[in-house]
């Protein structure tokens, strides 16, 4: 386990996004850019930092059988997880270890790029997007998630403060850099730069059920980037962040359940 800001987990630190942090938060939002980027049957799409590929396997239902799919990720521990998942019934997909600034696929070989919650990880992010231009055929188009700003993301936003208060910033810098790259204006200077002409965006806003805070908050941190400095924090300090993120929460929990609004940015740009 690192406490990387690009996301860059360990084996078993992926299988725990997988199994808490996909199902939770990240798979809805996926799944919301799939849609977004409507897929078509017989396309061939490629996800850029697909994780565990959750847009990868979105995206394969919906292009089915005679379609193709690619998942890429520098990450080999997430391309472990994504391998050993069932198959969907869809296209077939291939899971390769690559960088989004040097993707290993030929120009204009798909025709759509999904990039979920992924690009504001990027140390490079002017040369992926030109990747990601090089790789689509003429008409095709990429799709980008990235979350809106974190005091619009009340879950976010609330674990990090309680973290970055009792444990430190350093710490919670690990679920921070999410959030870095969120700002509107920001985001369409950097496609403008990169030369997409046309863009659409929408905000999408989900309101998503989590598991009870006590239990969820800690399960959650183990999934990211802030569980090494968790775990070497005392029990007491770890009730301390728990107990505040339930407490500053607690508008959004009603007879034991709790449902929390998320939102992010959805780009899609034609080529
Ligand atoms: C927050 S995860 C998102 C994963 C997935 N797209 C999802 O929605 O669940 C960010 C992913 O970006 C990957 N990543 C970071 N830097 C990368 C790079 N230079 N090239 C490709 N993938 C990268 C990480 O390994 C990680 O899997």
């Amino acid at each position: 386990m690192t406490t990387s800001t690009q996301w860059q987990l360990a084996r078993a630190s992926a299988e725990r996004y997988q199994r808490i942090l996909t199902p939770a938060i990240l798979g809805p939002f996926a799944r919301a850019l799939v849609d977004f980027a409507t897929p078509q049957g017989q396309e061939q799409v490629v996800d850029v930092g697909c994780g565990t590929g959750a847009a990868a396997r979105y995206a394969a239902k919906a292009v089915g059988y005679s379609g193709r799919v690619t998942g890429i990720d520098v990450n080999a521990g997430m391309l472990e997880v994504a391998r050993a998942l069932p198959a969907v019934q869809g296209a077939p997909i291939e899971w390769r270890e690559g960088s989004a600034a040097q993707l290993p696929l030929e120009d204009k070989s798909v025709d759509l790029v999904l990039c979920a919650q992924t690009l504001q990880f990027l140390p490079e992010k002017l040369l992926s997007l030109h990747e990601m231009q090089r790789v689509v055929r003429p008409g095709g188009r990429v799709a980008l998630s990235l979350w809106c700003a974190i005091e619009e993301n009340p879950y976010f936003d609330t674990l990090v403060t309680a973290v970055s208060r009792h444990i430190g910033p350093e710490t919670s810098a690990g679920l921070q850099s999410a959030f870095a790259l969120s700002d509107a204006g920001e985001i369409h200077r950097l496609l403008e730069e990169a030369g997409f002409a046309q863009t659409e965006t929408v905000i999408a806003l989900h309101e998503l059920p989590l598991p009870p805070l006590a239990e969820f908050v800690p399960r959650h941190v183990s999934a990211t980037p802030m569980a090494a400095g968790f775990n070497r924090a005392s029990e007491e300090v770890q009730q301390a962040v728990i107990g505040e993120v339930s407490e500053q929460l607690s508008r959004y929990q009603m007879n034991g359940r709790v449902q929390i609004p998320f939102r992010s940015h959805m780009i899609l740009c034609k080529q």
